[in-house]
């Protein structure tokens, strides 16, 4: 359409076109989507299409932005973005979610769980680093919280211990919901968000150790074990415990977690490890740690966890060829797109979800 842009406040977008010229590029039949309510599984099925809708564009729009001030947020502090490879010969984050492809004759290479290790050998050079990119789990959950492959901004850096994660995963979440309530008002409009909820976020945000959380837990009458992981009910009732605000969960259990992660000097049953879970129910949004950088620790946990010790070499020469306290964390995409936008699956959160059951479109 051609024409002319008018003003006009009774528009929804504040603008109307008084149209001179029409030309048809295509003539459309049948369009699948109306306004009548799909079901989901319709309505995926047709994703390509469905990204047409006003609330999709919308969630894309604020994805899209909250990519661009992620990555600001980090430049503007030094970090360099130094990406990580995806196909990788060892495990990150457990071999249980590992995808498995045969790579030539060398045999079998994993889709990257997590760009972390490589970004340690990064930190050590360049300092501070980060890499954005698609990570992937072989999870058999089919909750509104877990996709298959997932898009992760991990930043690491030397010397960073556990209260300059916390500080730094806060403040990046604080400054890119401010970016979002600066800049993406009409689409947060258009999804029917409560931005009040958004615009009490600030700084610093509590935090607590594991184990108080676990009395927290008990308290509110949820069962749990000394040793056990939240899950879904867990993290619904901590992330509104505090108001509203996102909670920064120190100091886990070493069985619950990751091989990498260092040991309190204070308890060696404990790791110095942080998450952050999001209110109104949208989970733990970020995942970190100080990474051991001891080296006969390290081997030891590696031993213990019956990882191929071979393939983790390169990161064990990490700590013998001058290693330095350092840790970094991950923040999940599209957790942190649904709670912005208050969309509850994360399936929406990502042009073209894959999930247990679909890798179509
Ligand atoms: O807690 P995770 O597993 O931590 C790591 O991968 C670390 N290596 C990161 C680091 O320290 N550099 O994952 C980090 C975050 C989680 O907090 C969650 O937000 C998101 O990634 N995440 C998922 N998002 C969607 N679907 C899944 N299956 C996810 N698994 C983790
Ligand atoms: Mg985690």
């Amino acid at each position: 359409m051609e024409g002319e842009v008018r003003k006009d406040e009774r528009a929804p977008s504040g603008v109307e076109v008084g149209v001179s010229n029409v030309k048809l590029h295509q003539l459309s039949e049948d369009y699948p989507i109306t306004p009548k309510e799909h079901g989901i599984d319709f309505l995926l099925q047709r994703r390509h299409l469905w990204l047409r809708s006003r609330k999709q564009m919308a969630i894309m729009r604020i994805r899209s932005e909250i990519i661009r001030a992620t990555c600001d947020f980090l430049y503007e502090r030094g970090f360099i973005r130094m990406d990580t490879p995806i196909l990788t010969p060892a495990a990150c984050e457990g071999t249980t979610t590992l995808f498995e492809v045969e790579y030539f004759d060398l045999g079998a290479a994993y889709l990257s769980q997590s760009g972390q290790l490589y970004n340690e050998a990064n930190a050590m050079g360049l300092g501070k680093v980060f890499c954005f990119g698609p990570t992937f789990r072989a999870e058999k959950s089919k909750t509104r919280k877990h996709l298959n492959e997932f898009w992760m901004l991990e930043p690491e850096w030397a010397y960073a211990e556990l209260n300059d994660l916390i500080e730094n995963s806060s403040e990046l979440i604080r400054y890119t919901v401010r970016r979002i309530l600066e800049t993406r008002r009409p689409e947060l409009a258009i999804l029917e968000r409560d931005t009040k909820k958004l615009e009490n976020v600030n700084t610093p945000f509590p935090h607590i150790t594991f184990s108080e959380a676990v009395g927290i837990l008990r308290e509110g009458g949820l069962e749990i074990g000394d040793k056990e992981d939240f899950g879904a009910p867990h993290e619904e009732f901590l992330g509104d415990y505090f108001g509203g605000q996102p909670v920064v969960v120190t100091h886990w259990p070493k069985d619950i977690k990751a091989f990498y992660m260092k040991r309190d000097g204070k308890d060696d049953d404990v790791v110095l490890g942080m998450d952050i879970i999001a209110p109104e129910g949208y989970g733990e949004i970020v995942g970190g740690s100080q990474r051991e950088d001891d080296f006969d620790i390290l081997l030891k946990r590696i031993r213990e966890e019956g990882l191929p010790e071979e393939v983790f070499e390169w990161y064990l020469d990490l700590r013998k060829y001058g290693s330095v306290p350092h840790g970094g964390y991950g923040l999940g995409l599209e957790r942190f797109v649904g709670w912005i936008c208050g969309v509850d699956h994360v399936r929406e959160c990502i042009a073209y979800p894959r999930t247990l059951n679909r890798i179509f479109p």
